[in-house]
């Protein structure tokens, strides 16, 4: 595999190729029950680690133990970019990776969500993740080994760092950690600071020992992975938004009989609503959690503060249309509008804790 890793080109080819030629650990249940292993990055106390739990119940339950879920959280199988090489390669059968991650494997298009202040709430968000332009957007996995099933909420990001982020001047110079996406640099350079990619379960470490002297997550994320107690100060920016995409091996999904396709799609779709029901809740109770542990100072931004990195980031758009694509980023921003608010200059509605 290592050989595979040090060229973007050679990379990309694996993808390409894994998709035809893997041979996925799947097919078993001549052999017994269908084996599901699932693999995510986070803490299983997240929303995501609960839609996790919650599919593998509702699979269980309802094939009566015909297929059986493996939950592996923590990125205790396998970390960010890994994870995505085993499922092509067929040595897990489900992830949940944020969007931001599906770049270096030529999949640009998910990165439009990483534009900054490009959903003003969670109802915007839903327009595209729960409809039409969110399943084009799935079935652009296909060719890439991989069948998309569902957009869930992550949430939306605030900054961590040593000192307060209120305006552009303040990120100047800083090492900010990312995910592996092209906007999310831009979007760090824009604002002067020096995009430093990270895979998630390196980041406690390098905010911890001043590797990277920030970083963007949200709430949720930075509790449960206790950021908050290795940086001085969380700037309530609410600058963007992250979703995960829950993916399947593809050649996994086909060599399913049709009625257990049809019970896990199923189970996806109500753990779907599930996860996207409680995210707002637990980014409230995120902050809530880390206001009171006094590990942090929790900085408020006025409107005009949130306005200045919004202006500073605004470039972004116009740098990253040509490699998302323009009508990928007109589709977003035509669906985010049907939530019936005008949102034309607004700020993003914070929680009410955040305020
Ligand atoms: C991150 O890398 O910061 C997040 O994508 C982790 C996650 O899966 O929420």
């Amino acid at each position: 595999m290592h050989c595979f890793k040090s060229t973007i080109g050679a990379q990309t080819a694996l993808w390409m190729l894994a998709g035809l030629a893997s041979s996925p650990a799947c097919c078993a249940e001549a052999a017994g029950s269908i084996i599901v292993k699932f693999s995510h990055v986070v803490a299983p106390d997240t929303p995501k680690g609960k839609g996790v739990e919650y599919f593998r119940k509702l699979v269980e339950e309802r094939s009566r133990g015909r297929v059986k879920v493996e939950v592996y959280p923590n990125s205790q199988l396998y970390k960010d970019k890994e994870e995505l090489e085993a499922l092509q390669l067929g040595s897990v059968q489900m992830l949940a990776p944020s969007v931001s991650k599906f770049g270096p494997m030529g999949l640009k298009a998910f990165e439009v969500f990483d534009l900054p202040y490009l959903f003003g709430n969670y109802d915007a968000v839903h327009e595209v993740t729960h409809g039409p332009v969110g399943r084009s957007m799935l079935e652009r996995l296909a060719s890439y080994g991989m069948v998309g099933l569902a957009l869930w909420d992550n949430g939306f990001k605030e900054f961590t760092a040593n000192r307060p982020l209120r305006r552009p001047e303040d990120f100047r110079g800083l090492k900010m950690r990312v995910k592996s996406s092209k906007v999310l640099e831009a979007q760090m350079r824009a604002l002067g600071a020096i995009p430093q990619v990270l895979a998630f379960s390196d980041v406690y470490q390098a905010l911890q020992t001043g590797v990277v002297d920030g970083a963007e997550n949200t709430p949720v994320n930075i509790y449960t992975q206790k950021f908050h107690e290795v940086q001085k100060v969380l700037s309530m920016s609410h600058h963007g938004y992250d979703a995960y995409v829950i993916v399947v091996n593809r050649k996994f999904w086909d060599s399913l009989p049709p009625d257990v396709r049809a019970l896990l799609e199923q189970a996806m779709i109500d753990a779907t609503r599930y996860v996207d029901g409680i995210s707002a809740q637990a980014e409230v109770d995120a902050i809530d959690a880390i206001r009171r542990s006094g590990r942090i100072q929790v900085v408020n931004l006025t409107a005009e503060e949130r306005l200045s990195l919004k202006e500073a980031m605004q470039p972004v758009y116009r740098q990253m249309e040509g490699r998302i694509g323009a009508d990928v980023v007109a589709s977003v921003r035509a669906a985010a509008a049907g939530s019936g608010r005008d949102r034309t200059g607004a700020m993003p509605a914070l929680p009410a804790a955040a305020r």
